[in-house]
């Protein structure tokens, strides 16, 4: 087992890789359909991480610590034949968890192969569960009831299902409680995630956001609730149980609340780069490396050389100096995943 650790102490456990930097939905705190609009260059094929590139890094990753490994995009279930990724992946040893974040428009279609390909778990993006909302929120490109299809498909299929639902003020805070008290019935974990500056394209502003505390007050008002452990030691959520039933939801405050001492997490975008925080502003060409035909030592230690001199806290430090510094220079969220 490796020690590896970065300038903070943190270890590498977690590996989120990006597949497609391509999306159906155009939401607007993520790919603006203003920006991301008919004449936007997405990644050519062969400038993307082939199957049998990300197999080979996803080995490397693991002998260096990494145990969990997330699947992301844009929307990941565009890229064609991902359950046969899933399956590689799967076959690796070390690899303890597969999990994918979606935004559930395909998901009717392939919860069972990925399921049987080996997946684990889904998050699945849902910002409101009033069809009008949802569609001025998507960009007009989805509905609410295919959505909940494709959650029910990934249940039925085995999968461990998670809501995430992005809040942003002036337009989904009415959609708290509603969202609650649906999946508190359904027993699925719905997860709030406070509105964040990632990227340059969604014209965050603080004013946006809606805390972690005005949504926990929002919920406990609908149904007590009291906090609980986290499920394991850097987990990106912070858990609360309801008093009167099973069910639980988490609230993810990269704003008011941030989480940096324990972030283990490190991200790879669809072409390859490596970006050991999500609101990066460079990475490491992995792709260079493969596609240059260097042997797995040396491509370890150039990872393993990212990792110990990462010094990345950006939600800990956030200021209006840091952000302006970044101005114009992030990462945006479809390419660097999520
Ligand atoms: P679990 O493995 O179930 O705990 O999943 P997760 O919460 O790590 O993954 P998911 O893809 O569902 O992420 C939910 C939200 O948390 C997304 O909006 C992510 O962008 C955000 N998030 C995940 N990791 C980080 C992180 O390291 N920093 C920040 N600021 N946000 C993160
Ligand atoms: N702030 C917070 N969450 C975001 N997501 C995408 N963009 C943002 C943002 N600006 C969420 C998606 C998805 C997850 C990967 O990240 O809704 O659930
Ligand atoms: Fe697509 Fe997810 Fe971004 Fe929405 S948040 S545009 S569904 S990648
Ligand atoms: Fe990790 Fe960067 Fe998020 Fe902090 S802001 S938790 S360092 S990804």
């Amino acid at each position: 087992m490796t020690n590896l650790q970065d300038q903070l102490h943190r270890p590498l456990r977690d590996l989120r890789i990006s597949v497609t930097d391509r999306c159906n939905f155009r939401c607007q705190y993520c790919m603006p359909a203003e920006v991301f609009g008919p004449d936007y260059a997405f990644l050519p094929s062969d400038k993307i991480l082939s199957f049998e590139e990300i197999e080979r890094l996803v080995k490397i990753f693991v002998s260096l610590g990494v145990k969990k490994v997330r699947i992301t995009g844009g929307e990941p279930l565009l890229r064609r034949d991902l359950p046969k990724l899933i399956e590689r992946i799967h076959r690796i040893a070390g690899v303890e968890d597969i999990a994918l974040t979606t935004n559930g428009t395909l998901l009717k279609k392939y919860a069972n192969e990925l399921a049987r390909a080996g997946l684990s778990r889904v998050a699945v993006s849902l910002d409101s569960l009033n069809e009008e909302r949802f569609f001025e929120m998507n960009g007009h490109r989805g509905k609410v009831k295919t959505v909940l299809e494709g959650i029910e498909k990934a249940a039925e299929a085995g999968l461990q299902v998670k809501i995430n639902m992005v809040v942003q003020k002036g337009k989904n805070e009415q959609d708290i409680v509603s969202m609650a008290e649906f999946f508190k019935e359904k027993q699925h974990i719905l997860r709030f995630i406070e509105y964040m500056d990632v990227g340059n394209s969604n014209g965050w502003r603080l004013d946006d956001v809606v805390s972690k505390k005005e949504i926990i007050d929002q919920v406990h008002q609908f149904s007590p609730l009291h906090p609980v452990d986290p499920n394991y030691k850097g987990e990106v959520a912070t858990r609360y149980q309801y008093e009167d039933a099973q069910g639980e939801i988490g609230v993810i405050s990269s704003v008011t609340d941030s989480f940096c001492s324990t972030c283990s997490r490190a991200r790879i975008s669809a072409e390859g780069t490596l970006y050991t925080c999500l609101f990066a502003t460079e990475g490491m060409n992995l792709r260079e490396l493969l596609r240059s035909g260097k042997d797995d030592e040396t491509i370890t230690q150039s990872i393993s050389n990212v990792w110990e001199n990462r010094k990345d806290r950006y939600s800990d430090e956030r200021n209006e100096q840091t952000m302006k510094k970044r101005k114009n220079s992030k990462i945006e969220m479809s390419h660097i995943g999520g």
